[in-house]
């Protein structure tokens, strides 16, 4: 059966705004995260302490959580891949983040430049220090559909990296498929399959959308118990350093979708589809939001 509610965590002012040809500026992603939080979003990743030469449209992450009027209730995690960036959480009064692993060698070295077992040796430190300071750490775990550089994933490589990552004290994590190439059994082979070594209460679901199979995915996904789903308003999205990676399942799609199944989000969706309509205007293209766009006549 489908879960009554769904917790939705927006990924877009991170995961969207990280893979811009341009650097958004800080008011700019003040204002979208502002805009999804009076919407009704309750998790919202507002940026990433990551290396700003690798990643340059994330600097400036201390800009934007300074001047953002939080909300009670709303959390704002951020992207952490090293203690340097957890230095940069801390100095800036996080209070969640999220370390970030790979299911596939080949991803991992070029997305954060170690093999999978050295980042799990780098996240340990990390994570340890985070949970001793009071915060919430979520892990993630790419490529698990299928990788741009090695092509098939093991479902059990997936399963050891999310256990370990569990293990260290991730309260959730996050399945990643990083180049949205997965179909809808097999997404729900790969939950059933970690959900052997972690509870599936603390699985996620983050799918890229480049084959338009992230709605159909995570449909199949949701009768086998999990009922947190990673979108991107306006279907924001993609990663740098996974070639080929297109835009996060669009968040109004999601609930359009949640909605009419009589499963809760807490999200509006006029509220939110004016949010996303605000940042594709920003950016100077068309929603990736087939129910944006559908609203908007188009
Ligand atoms: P490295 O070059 O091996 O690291 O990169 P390093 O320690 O040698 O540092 C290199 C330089 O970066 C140094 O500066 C450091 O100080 C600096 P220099 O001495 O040359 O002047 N540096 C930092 N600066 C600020 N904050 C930091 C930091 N760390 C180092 N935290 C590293 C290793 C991990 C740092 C790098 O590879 C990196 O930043 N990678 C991040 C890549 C990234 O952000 N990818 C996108 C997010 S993941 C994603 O999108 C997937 C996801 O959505 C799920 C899915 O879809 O599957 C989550
Ligand atoms: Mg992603």
């Amino acid at each position: 059966s489908f879960p009554e509610r769904v917790r939705i965590v927006e990924v877009g002012p991170r995961d969207g705004l990280q893979n811009e040809p341009i650097q958004v500026p800080v008011a700019t992603r003040v204002a979208l995260i502002e805009a999804l939080a009076a919407a009704g979003l309750t998790r919202i990743e507002a940026g990433s302490f990551v290396s700003p030469k690798w990643v340059p449209q994330m600097a400036g992450t201390e800009e934007v959580l300074a001047s953002l009027r939080r909300v009670p209730g709303v959390d704002y995690p951020v992207l952490v891949p090293n203690l340097q960036g957890l230095d940069r959480a801390l100095a800036a009064g996080v209070t969640e983040i999220a370390v970030f692993g790979a299911a596939s060698e080949a991803f991992s070295r070029r997305n954060i430049n170690c093999s999978i077992a050295e980042s799990l040796d780098r996240f340990a430190p990390v994570v340890e220090r985070a949970l001793a300071a009071g915060m919430r750490v979520r892990g993630y775990v790419s490529c698990v559909l299928g990788c741009p550089y090695e092509g098939t994933v093991a479902p059990a490589a997936v399963a050891g990296v999310a256990a370990r990552l569990a293990a260290m004290g991730c309260y959730e994590i996050s399945l990643g498929d990083t180049i949205g190439v997965g179909t809808p059994l097999q997404a729900r082979h790969l939950v059933e399959r970690v959900a052997q070594d972690v509870p599936v209460a603390r699985l996620a679901l983050h799918f890229h959308d480049t084959y338009g199979q992230a709605l159909a995915n995570t449909l199949a996904c949701l009768e086998t118990g999990v009922a947190v789903i990673d979108a991107a308003v306006a279907g924001l999205g993609g990663c740098p350093y996974a070639k080929g990676a297109a835009g996060n399942l669009a968040t109004e799609d999601l609930v359009y979708m949640l909605h009419g199944m009589g499963i809760a989000t807490g999200v509006d969706l006029d509220r939110l589809c004016a949010a996303g309509d605000m940042i594709a205007a920003t950016l100077g293209r068309p929603s990736g939001s087939r129910v944006a766009k559908a609203r908007q006549g188009l």
